[in-house]
């Protein structure tokens, strides 16, 4: 059995308020249990979106009541918004600023829009950045500018990690995360699990998936990678299977398993592991320590990776039939087992806000 901390993920879409039919506070929360995740963070393109005090307490209070693992909760950057959210700083996990194309309306197109938030939010607080190569460069300028850090969202691009190498040798105060969907998928669907059933929907996800020379790219800098985040998106399959398919991957239950085999092939380290999914996560975002917390792991289980497994509402995995080693046997979170087995036991509400 393996002891590993309880994992930090950084990035996930909660649906709630808004959307109780992909996920929810509770489900989404149990998914994270049974994934190893101890803390999340929730994006704020919600409905409606996390754009002011009253938007945040509705998060906040559905979170309080069902939340089953620890969390925080972001703003999002709007059009007008920009000295309200920064009074909110000190309540949120941060400010998640749209520079690019999303589900939901939350882009920010005009960079006269991303200045007042630069300006307003307190440099001590972070800002996420959703930007994809040329925005990405222009978030990384912003924050060179207005000399503070910026974390910049999955990144997906041999370009884009190359350049956030650079930002960082300049001295720029730029930290970055990975989904594993851009490490372990490519555009052409290699590395997709069971093909058979899947449709052009399922592959929707933003960014988009890239090339091989893009994934190995990710692979070749995982010192300049600072965090691993799943980016857990769930649509319903009908949705995912519509004509007009939403972009976005559930993420929560299949991050440690895939993380876990690729240390068992000898292409990641246990160290890198805990670094990008706890320590680093702890320390970008200001985390407090969770005491008594933990996860088990049993390394030597291989399974096959199955949606009818997951605790996850949206009913999919672009991982389905995938052989993976190492299984999540059981987390104590604070002293109590919040998972065991294959069960939950952390009650509805038992989670913590991180900036109460
Ligand atoms: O694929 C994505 N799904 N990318 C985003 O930027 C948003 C997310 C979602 O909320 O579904
Ligand atoms: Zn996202």
């Amino acid at each position: 059995m393996l002891k590993l901390p309880g994992l930090i993920d950084p990035h996930v879409h909660v649906r709630e308020p808004g959307q109780t039919y992909k996920e929810d506070w509770d489900t989404v929360t149990q998914s994270a249990l049974a994934g190893g995740v101890t803390t999340i963070l929730a994006m704020p393109n919600t409905q409606p979106p996390i754009f002011d005090e009253a938007t945040l307490n509705l998060a906040l209070d559905a979170a309080k009541q069902k939340a089953r693992c620890d969390y925080g909760q972001f703003l999002g950057a709007g059009p007008d918004n920009a000295v309200k959210v920064s009074a909110l700083a000190n309540k949120a996990a941060g400010l998640k600023m749209y520079l690019d194309s999303t589900f939901g309306e939350l882009r920010l197109d005009d960079m006269t829009l991303w200045m007042p938030h630069f300006i307003n939010f307190p440099k001590s607080a972070p800002i996420v950045l959703h930007s994809e190569s040329r925005t990405m460069a222009a978030g990384i300028l912003f924050a060179a500018i207005y000399d503070r850090p910026v974390h910049i969202a999955h990144v997906s691009l041999k370009e884009e990690i190359l350049l956030i190498k650079a930002a960082k040798e300049k001295g720029i105060k730029v930290t970055c995360e990975v989904c594993p969907h851009h490490l372990f998928l490519t555009k052409d669907l290699t590395g997709f699990g069971n093909l058979s059933g899947l449709t052009p929907g399922r592959k929707e996800v933003r960014p988009r998936l890239a090339t091989q020379e893009d994934v190995d790219a990710l692979w070749q800098n995982m010192d300049v990678i600072n965090c691993f985040a799943t980016d857990h998106a769930p649509h319903t399959l009908k949705e995912k299977d519509s004509e007009n398919p939403p972009p976005g991957f559930p993420g929560l239950e299949t991050l440690l398993p895939l993380l876990l085999t690729a240390v068992d092939d000898g292409r990641l380290t246990i160290d890198d592991l805990i670094q990008k999914s706890v320590i680093n996560p702890r320390k970008i975002f200001h985390l407090p320590e969770q005491s008594e917390t933990w996860i088990e792991v049993d390394e030597d289980s291989k399974y096959e990776i199955k949606a009818e497994n997951q605790f996850t509402r949206c009913g999919w995995t672009p991982f389905e039939g995938w052989q993976v080693k190492g299984r999540v046997r059981r987390v104590v979170l604070r002293g109590q087992v919040a998972f065991d087995d294959g069960k939950v036991l952390a009650e509805k509400g038992y989670g913590r806000n991180i900036r109460a």
